[in-house]
C-alpha cells in the first residue's frame, strides 16, 4: 500500500530539479475534465472533532479518447478494426488480432504496444469501487476524511476510471524524466501513453481546473491507485488514496496587485484563525522559508507562504485528530481518558509538485507512523490549470493505512474480501474493531535461482544503493535503474508479479531470504520465501505444490534465470 515511502526519497531527492513547465501547458482536449456539478450542501464544521457523517462525492467524468495511443501504426485499418472489436468485448477482456492486441477497460478500448505490462490479475480488480459501498471500511474512512473538509469550501470527487495518461500522472506534476515512479518495473502501463494511475495526484490538474470560477475553493479526490510492489500484509497492487487541496484567489476589488496580495494575506490569516482547534500534541519542523531546498517558491511572498503552511498544517491536524479521536471513541471511557492527547510531528519532505513540502507522522502504539504528504502547490501547476492568481496547498493520504489502524485490520488483502464474515462486521458511520473470523494455516515454500546480471538485477534489496530512492507516485530506485524502461533480466517486482498472477490473494507475503554471489563465476543467486495462506480457507498441500510449481515454471520461462 505504501503511500509515500519518502524517508529515503527525501534525502535523495532534495537536489532534484523541479521541472514543472513554467509556461502554461495546453492540456489536450482528450484529458480535459467535464465536471458534474455537486448536488449536495453542508455547513462549515463547527464541532471540535469531525463526525463521520458521509457526504456523497461527485464523480469526475472525463471526456477521454483513450484509443489515441502515441505511435500510430502503419496498418491503420487493422487498428480501427481492433478498436471496434475491443469496444465490443467485456471489461478487462483481451483480444489478439494478428500482431495487434488490446483490452477493454471500463468501456474504453486500448491497443497494446511494447510498453504494456498490465496483467489480467490486475485488470480484474478495476471497477470494484470499494469506496462506493457505504458499509465498507474504505468508504467509512473516506467519509470520515471528507467530513473534515466540508462544503461549500470543498467539493468531493471520485474518479472511477483508473486509466490516465503519462502526462496526467507525471508530466503535468513536474516529475523528472528519470523519476523511478515512471519505470515499467514499478508502474502498470496499458500502453506507451496510458497507465493505471499510481496516485490520485494524477487528477490534480483536472480538479484545480474545476475550481476556476467556482464557489468551492478546495476539493478532495478519492480513487483506487495501482503500483507494482512487494507482497506483504500492508502492500497490495491496488489501494486507495485521497487527495485534497485549497486555494485562495487574489481579491478582484483591490486597486493594485500589491494591495490585492495584502488583502489575500489577511483573508488567509483569518481562515487560519477560524479553523477548529484540536487536542493534538504537535511538534513543528524548524523551517527556513527564505532559503534551502524546502523553501518558499521564488514567486511567492514568504509571509504569505507561512500563512498558507499554517492553514495546511492546522487543517491536517484537524483531520488526523478527527480520524483518531473517532477510533478512540470505541474504547471504554476509562481507557480513553488514561491515554492523553494524540502525539503528532511534522517533518520536511520532498515532492515534485509542492514546495515547501512536509509529512505528518503520528505516534501510534509507540511507533511514529508516516500518514500523509503535503505542501504548497508549485505555482506553475496552478497557472496551468487556469488559477494564475491563486496560491494554495495540497495533500495526499493512503486510505488503507488509516483504515487498518482505525479498524485494526491486520492484512490489506481483507479489504478485497467478499466474505460475509468480513463485510458484515462494518456499518456506515461507525468505527469498530475488526474481529478475526479465523486464522488458517500458513505454508512456506522457497524458490532459489541464479540470475544473469543486468543493471536492474544488480541488487534487489538495494545494499549497493546509498541513495535508496523511493518516491511519491511509486517507484523505488533501490530495485531498478530509474530510467529503465526495457525489460531487465530480473527485477524484484517481477517475482511479485508472477506470484500474484499465479496465486492471487492466496499469498500473504514474499520475502528475499538469501542473496549470494558466487566467488568464482560472479553469478548471483537469490532465494525468495513465499508464504501461501488464504484468508478464507485452509489450502491443501496439493494445491500449494501446484501453485508453487506454476510460479517456478513461469519464472523460468519469463526471465533469464536458472532454478537451483
Ligand atoms: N502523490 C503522493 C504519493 O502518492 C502523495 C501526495 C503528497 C499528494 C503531497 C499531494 C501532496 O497532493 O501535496 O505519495
Amino acid at each position: 500500500m505504501q503511500l509515500l515511502k519518502t524517508g529515503a526519497f527525501v534525502r535523495a531527492a532534495r537536489s532534484a530539479r523541479i521541472t514543472v513547465p513554467k509556461a502554461p501547458v495546453p492540456v489536450p482536449a482528450c484529458v480535459r475534465p467535464r465536471l458534474v456539478q455537486s448536488r449536495w450542501s453542508s455547513s462549515q464544521a463547527t464541532a471540535e472533532v469531525p463526525r463521520p457523517f458521509p457526504e456523497q462525492s461527485v464523480e469526475i467524468s472525463r471526456e477521454v479518447d483513450p484509443t489515441k495511443t502515441a505511435p500510430e501504426s502503419k496498418d491503420e485499418p487493422d487498428q480501427e478494426h481492433l478498436k471496434q472489436k475491443l469496444k465490443e468485448l467485456a471489461h478487462g477482456k483481451k483480444a489478439v488480432n494478428g500482431h495487434l492486441a488490446g483490452v477493454n477497460i471500463l468501456g474504453n478500448p486500448y491497443i497494446f504496444d511494447a510498453t504494456t505490462n498490465v496483467p489480467d490479475s490486475i485488470l480484474q480488480l478495476v471497477g470494484r469501487n470499494l469506496y462506493r459501498s457505504p458499509d465498507h471500511p474504505i468508504a467509512i474512512t473516506k467519509a470520515l476524511i471528507e467530513s473534515c473538509f466540508p462544503k461549500p469550501t470543498y467539493n468531493h470527487f471520485t474518479v472511477a476510471d483508473p486509466v490516465v495518461t503519462t502526462h496526467e500522472n507525471f508530466d503535468v506534476l513536474g516529475f523528472p524524466k528519470d523519476h523511478p515512479g515512471r519505470s515499467r518495473t514499478d508502474t502498470y502501463y496499458v500502453n506507451t501513453t496510458h497507465l493505471l494511475r499510481t496516485h490520485t495526484s494524477a487528477h490534480q490538474h483536472a480538479a484545480f481546473q474545476s475550481l476556476v470560477n467556482d464557489e468551492a475553493k478546495g476539493y478532495t479526490v478519492c480513487a483506487d491507485v495501482y503500483r507494482r510492489d512487494s507482497i506483504d500484509k500492508s502492500h497490495f497492487p491496488v489501494f486507495h488514496q485521497m487527495e485534497g487541496a485549497r486555494v485562495w484567489d487574489l481579491p478582484v476589488s483591490a486597486d493594485s496587485r500589491y494591495e490585492a496580495q495584502l488583502r489575500r494575506k489577511e483573508i488567509i490569516e483569518k481562515d487560519v484563525y477560524n479553523l477548529p482547534t484540536t487536542r493534538l500534541a504537535v511538534k513543528d519542523p524548524v523551517t527556513n522559508f527564505h532559503k534551502g531546498s524546502n523553501a518558499a517558491q521564488p514567486e511567492h511572498d514568504v509571509e504569505e507562504v507561512k500563512l498558507v503552511v499554517a492553514h495546511l498544517m492546522r487543517s491536517l491536524e484537524y483531520l488526523v485528530n478527527g480520524v483518531f479521536e473517532a477510533s478512540r471513541e470505541m474504547m471504554p471511557p476509562w481507557q480513553r481518558d488514561k491515554m492523553g492527547p494524540l502525539h503528532a510531528r511534522w517533518i520536511e519532505a520532498y515532492f515534485p509538485f509542492t514546495s515547501p513540502s512536509f509529512e505528518l507522522e503520528v505516534l501510534w502504539n509507540g511507533e511514529w507512523l508516516e500518514l500523509l504528504g503535503c505542501g504548497v502547490v508549485q505555482q506553475p501547476i496552478l497557472n496551468n490549470a487556469g488559477l494564475k492568481n491563486s496560491i494554495g496547498w495540497a495533500w495526499g493520504v493512503g486510505i488503507e493505512r488509516i483504515a487498518m489502524l482505525l479498524f485494526g485490520i491486520p492484512d490489506i488483502r481483507l479489504f478485497w474480501s467478499q466474505d460475509k464474515r468480513f463485510l458484515q462486521q462494518f456499518k456506515c458511520g461507525h468505527i469498530k474493531k475488526f474481529e478475526p473470523f479465523s486464522k488458517y494455516p500458513e505454508c512456506y515454500k522457497d524458490i532459489a535461482f541464479w540470475i544473469n546480471s543486468s543493471p536492474a538485477a544488480a541488487s534487489p534489496i538495494g545494499v549497493e544503493s546509498s541513495s535508496g530512492v523511493a518516491a511519491a507516485a511509486g517507484g523505488d530506485a533501490r530495485k531498478a535503474s530509474p530510467a529503465e524502461t526495457q525489460p531487465a533480466a530480473f527485477h524484484e517486482n517481477d517475482i511479485m508479479e508472477v506470484v500474484r498472477d499465479v496465486a492471487g490473494s492466496l499469498v500473504e507475503d514474499v520475502q528475499l531470504v538469501d542473496e549470494f554471489l558466487h566467488p568464482t563465476t560472479g553469478r548471483k543467486s537469490l532465494c525468495y520465501r513465499i508464504n501461501y495462506r488464504s484468508l478464507e480457507r485452509t489450502l491443501t498441500n496439493e494445491e500449494v505444490n501446484d501453485l508453487h510449481s506454476q510460479v517456478a515454471a513461469k519464472m523460468k520461462s519469463l526471465f533469464n534465470i536458472e532454478l537451483r
